[in-house]
């Protein structure tokens, strides 16, 4: 009979289907509305009432037949996609994890962190300023006079001028932000800045950059004993050593007077020379409209890698800016560490 031949043939069809949209191109040109399915359907109104109820029948039974391989077959295709993916998505848990790198905190940050939250218990507040600075900010309002030789060529950045004007210079100290914070806020004052500074030398205890942290406190009343009294507790805290002997030595700086150089005795063996300060020299306080008769300030500065060195047992400066992971690895420390 022409029907089950045409069943027979689609249902090889089928079977012979290699994709799923094999299978939706079959059902269609089964069922759809030109399919050879549909078209037979159609040719039964013509038919007589006993013709139409056996190919009826017939084609009734096609029908369900074909639909149930066609979606048997599509099952199959859409199981097989499914386990293609599977297996290309499995997670190979033999892989060795990659090994996450943890960075270091530079020495040099640490020691900042540290004097920074030392003395900013201790009352300061962080005060910032350029490393580009002007000769006004660096050396004059600092009663550096232009004879001085810490304005020598050798010692000093210079960066170009234009025709007529005073060259800016890379700051050589932190002591600018003195002046700067002085002329923008009232006493009483009670600051540190910390961060790069610059000077033409280069050997194995100098680098042409590097880093100070100072403090600046200006007050009525201010006076040679809370100097003392400061520095003091900051390096008891500093080097955990709450009985560590300070020594003060006459020193000269244009900016202070009277003028003095700090050592610590370090490790029950010898003096060492850790810092510069003094009482905030008049005429500083005069250039920053602060009149000295009723004000008086103590400032001291100190450089970062030489107390970072002795904190942490660091022999060679030059190595604090080589960037070798090794040393870094070495001597840097723990982000956890960190307060
Ligand atoms: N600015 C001085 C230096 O660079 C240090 C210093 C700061 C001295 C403040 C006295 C007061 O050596």
């Amino acid at each position: 009979m022409e029907i089950d031949q045409l069943t027979q043939r689609l249902l090889n069809d089928i079977e012979a289907t290699t994709s799923l949209q094999d299978v939706e191109e079959l059902r269609v040109a089964a069922f759809g509305k030109k399919g050879v399915l549909t078209e037979l359907l159609k040719t039964l109104g013509s038919k007589t009432p006993e013709e139409r109820k056996t190919l009826g029948a017939a084609l009734n039974v096609a029908k369900e037949i074909l639909k149930e391989a066609l979606d048997a077959r599509k099952v199959h295709f859409e199981d097989l996609q499914i386990n293609q993916r599977l297996a290309n998505e499995t997670i190979d848990i033999s892989l060795p994890p990659r090994p996450e790198l943890q960075g270091k905190i530079h020495p040099l940050s640490k020691v900042m962190d540290e004097a920074m939250d030392i003395l900013g218990k201790m009352g300061f507040s962080l005060s910032e300023g350029p490393d580009i600075e002007d000769d006004f900010h660096n050396f004059t309002a600092l009663n550096i006079p232009p004879q001085h030789p810490a304005r020598q060529e050798q010692d000093t950045f210079y960066l170009k001028a234009g025709d007529g004007k005073t060259p800016h210079v890379l700051r050589t100290h932190t002591s600018p932000v003195q002046i700067r914070t002085m002329i923008k806020e009232k006493p009483p004052l009670r600051i540190i800045s910390l961060g790069r500074t610059y000077r033409s030398d280069h050997d194995a205890t100098h680098t042409p950059m590097f880093h100070q942290i100072e403090g600046l406190v200006v007050d009525k009343h201010t006076h040679m004993g809370h100097l003392k009294g400061c520095l003091e507790e900051f390096f008891r805290f500093f080097f955990e050593d709450p009985d560590l002997k300070l020594r003060f030595r006459p020193g000269y700086f244009p900016f202070t007077e009277p003028s003095a150089e700090v050592d610590i005795w370090w490790k029950n063996s010898r003096w060492l020379e850790v810092l510069g300060c003094g009482m905030v020299h008049p005429n500083v306080l005069r250039n920053c409209n602060i009149d000295p008769e009723i004000y008086q300030g103590f400032a001291f500065g100190m450089g970062i890698e030489r107390i970072a060195m002795l904190k942490y047992g660091i022999e060679d400066l030059r190595l604090f800016f080589d960037s070798d992971l090794r040393w870094l690895n070495h001597y840097g420390f723990d982000p956890e560490t960190r307060e």
